[in-house]
C-alpha cells in the first residue's frame, strides 16, 4: 500500500506543469528554481525568468523539467542561432546574448572565490573574447549507428548519453561542422558501421584531420570508401583500432603528420597531432596568449616556469621575452613536440634558453623545490587544477603568477590556497574560449601581498 502511495506521488510530481522563478544557473548552465519543496533543474531558462516549466523526471531529491512557455523572458534573451539547439545538449546557453553569457560567467567566478573567503580581485579584466561560432577547432563526437536512420554523429542530446541527431554543427570549424550530414553518410555506408563508437576531429589554421575510431577490422571496401572520401574532402583521415598508440593516417599516405596553427604576434608556429591537446579555440588562444605574456610582463634577465605546457603554447611566447624558460608537463609525447617546435622556431626565440621537462604535477610525493628556481609562473591545469603548487607557493616565491583555468571551482579554492600562502588575487578576467556552452575558462593574477 505504501510502495503504491509513492508511486502514485511519485508520478503526480511527473509529466505536469509548474509556473516557477528561475533564480540562478548550476554549473552545468541549467536554470535552477524551486516547486513543491523540491529544487527543480529548468533547461532552457535563464536566472530572473517566469516559466512554465514541464517535470520530466525525478534524480534523487531533485526535479528535472524543460521550459515550455516563458512569462517574464530574460531581457538579453535571443534565439538560439542553432536548429537543432532541442536535440544537442551541448551549446546550453545559445539563447541568451553572448555578452550576458560571459556576464553570468564572471558572477559564477566571483561568488566561487567569494564563497572560498578570497578577497578581490581588485581589477576585472575586460572579457577576452573571440568568434561566436564555427569556434571550436578540436572535439570528440559520439557516433551511433541507428537501424533504420543510418549513422548519427554529434555531441550529446541534453540531459542523456545518447548521440544527438544533427545535420551540422554551428560551433565547430566549418571545415568539419558544415559537413557532419557528409560524414553521417560515410559512416553509415560502412560495412562496420555499427562499430564506430566515435570520432575526433582536429583543425590547424589550415588542415583538418578526423580520427576515426573503429572496435572491428575494417573490411577492404570501408577502406576503399573512407579512402575516397578523404581524398575529395582534403581532411587527414586517420584510423584508431585500439588504444590511443594504435593511431595511424590512411590519407594522405605521405607527407608530414602534423597540423599546425600560428601565434602571428610572436612569429611562431606550432605543430601538432590531431589526438594532442591543443586550446580549441584559436581566436581566443591567440589573445589568451598575449594577455598572459603581457600579465606577467617577463624582463629580459627574469626565469620563467611554465606548468602544464603541453606543446608549448605559452613557453615558447614567453621565451621570446625571457632569459630562460621551462615548460613542464606530463605526457611524455606533449614534451617532445614541445622540444621540436622550440627547436622549429628557433630564430623567432633569440638566444633564450627553453627547456621541457616530463613531470607528473599531481603525484602524491611531487615536491615543488625539484622545479628549477623562477622569478615568474604561469600555471595552466587540468579542470582538477593545481592544489600543491598553490599551497607551496611560498617556497617556490615567484614575483607574479599567471593562473589559466578551466574549472572555476578549482581555480576558487587554489586562489584561497595562494592567500594562505601570501599571494593576493589582484587581476581576474572571463575568455570566452567556449561560447554558448556552460565552461568557465579564466585567467587570474597572484602576487605577493
Ligand atoms: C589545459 S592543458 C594546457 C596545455 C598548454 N598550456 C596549452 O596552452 O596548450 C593542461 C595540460 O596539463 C597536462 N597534464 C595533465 N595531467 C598532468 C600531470 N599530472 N602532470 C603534468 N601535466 C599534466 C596535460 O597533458 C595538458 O597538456
Amino acid at each position: 500500500m505504501l510502495g503504491a502511495q509513492r508511486l502514485m506521488g511519485r508520478k503526480r510530481r511527473l509529466d505536469r506543469h509548474e509556473r516557477v522563478m528561475v533564480t540562478e544557473l548550476d554549473s552545468d548552465g541549467i536554470g535552477l528554481a524551486e516547486a513543491d519543496g523540491f529544487k527543480l533543474r529548468v533547461r532552457g531558462a535563464l536566472p530572473g525568468e517566469q516559466v512554465s516549466v514541464r517535470v520530466l523526471r525525478r534524480r534523487r531529491k531533485q526535479l528535472e523539467g524543460q521550459a515550455e512557455v516563458l512569462w517574464q523572458p530574460h531581457v538579453d534573451r535571443v534565439p538560439p542561432p542553432c536548429p537543432w539547439t532541442a536535440r544537442c545538449g551541448a551549446c546550453v546557453l545559445q539563447h541568451l546574448a553572448p555578452a550576458s553569457q560571459r556576464d553570468l560567467k564572471r558572477a559564477h567566478l566571483a561568488a566561487l572565490l567569494a564563497a572560498e573567503g578570497v578577497v578581490g580581485p581588485a581589477r576585472w579584466l575586460p572579457d577576452v573574447t573571440g568568434p561566436v561560432t564555427g569556434y571550436r577547432h578540436k572535439a570528440r563526437l559520439g557516433v551511433r549507428c541507428v537501424p533504420g536512420r543510418g549513422a548519427l554523429i554529434g555531441f550529446r542530446e541534453p540531459a542523456s548519453s545518447r548521440v544527438a541527431d544533427v545535420d551540422a554543427c554551428r560551433i565547430l570549424a566549418p571545415a568539419v561542422g558544415e559537413h557532419l550530414a557528409d560524414l553521417k553518410r560515410l559512416i553509415g555506408s560502412l560495412d562496420t558501421a555499427a562499430a564506430v563508437p566515435q570520432l575526433e576531429m582536429a583543425c590547424g589554421d589550415d588542415d583538418a584531420a578526423i580520427v576515426l575510431r573503429h572496435l572491428e577490422p575494417l573490411s577492404a571496401t570501408d577502406r576503399e570508401r573512407l579512402l575516397q572520401h578523404a581524398a575529395k574532402s582534403g581532411w587527414q583521415l586517420y584510423l584508431q583500432p585500439g588504444g590511443p598508440e594504435t593511431v595511424h593516417r590512411l590519407w594522405p599516405e605521405h607527407g608530414s603528420e602534423y597540423l599546425h596553427y600560428g601565434l602571428p604576434e610572436f612569429d611562431l608556429r606550432f605543430a601538432f597531432h590531431p589526438l594532442d591537446f591543443i586550446q580549441i579555440n584559436p581566436a581566443v588562444n591567440r589573445r589568451m596568449v598575449s594577455l598572459a605574456v603581457d600579465l606577467l610582463s617577463p624582463r629580459t634577465t627574469d626565469r620563467v616556469l611554465d606548468l602544464f605546457c603541453g606543446i608549448g603554447n605559452f613557453t615558447l611566447p614567453l621565451a621570446s621575452r625571457a632569459a630562460a624558460v621551462t615548460g613542464v608537463e606530463g605526457s611524455a609525447e606533449l614534451v617532445l613536440r614541445a622540444q621540436d617546435n622550440a627547436m622549429a622556431n628557433a630564430a623567432a626565440l633569440g638566444g633564450s634558453s627553453v627547456k621541457f621537462v616530463v613531470a607528473d604535477l599531481y603525484a602524491g610525493d611531487f615536491d615543488v623545490r625539484t622545479l628549477p628556481a623562477a622569478d615568474l609562473l604561469l600555471l595552466d591545469p587540468p579542470r582538477s587544477g593545481a592544489e600543491n603548487i598553490a599551497r607551496d607557493i611560498a617556497s617556490m616565491a615567484p614575483r607574479r603568477v599567471v593562473y589559466v583555468s578551466c574549472h572555476p571551482a578549482t581555480l576558487a579554492r587554489d586562489a584561497r590556497l595562494f592567500a594562505e600562502g601570501g599571494y593576493m588575487l589582484t587581476t581576474a578576467g572571463i575568455l570566452d574560449m567556449f561560447p554558448h556552452t556552460a565552461h568557465v575558462e579564466s585567467i587570474a593574477v597572484f602576487e605577493p601581498g
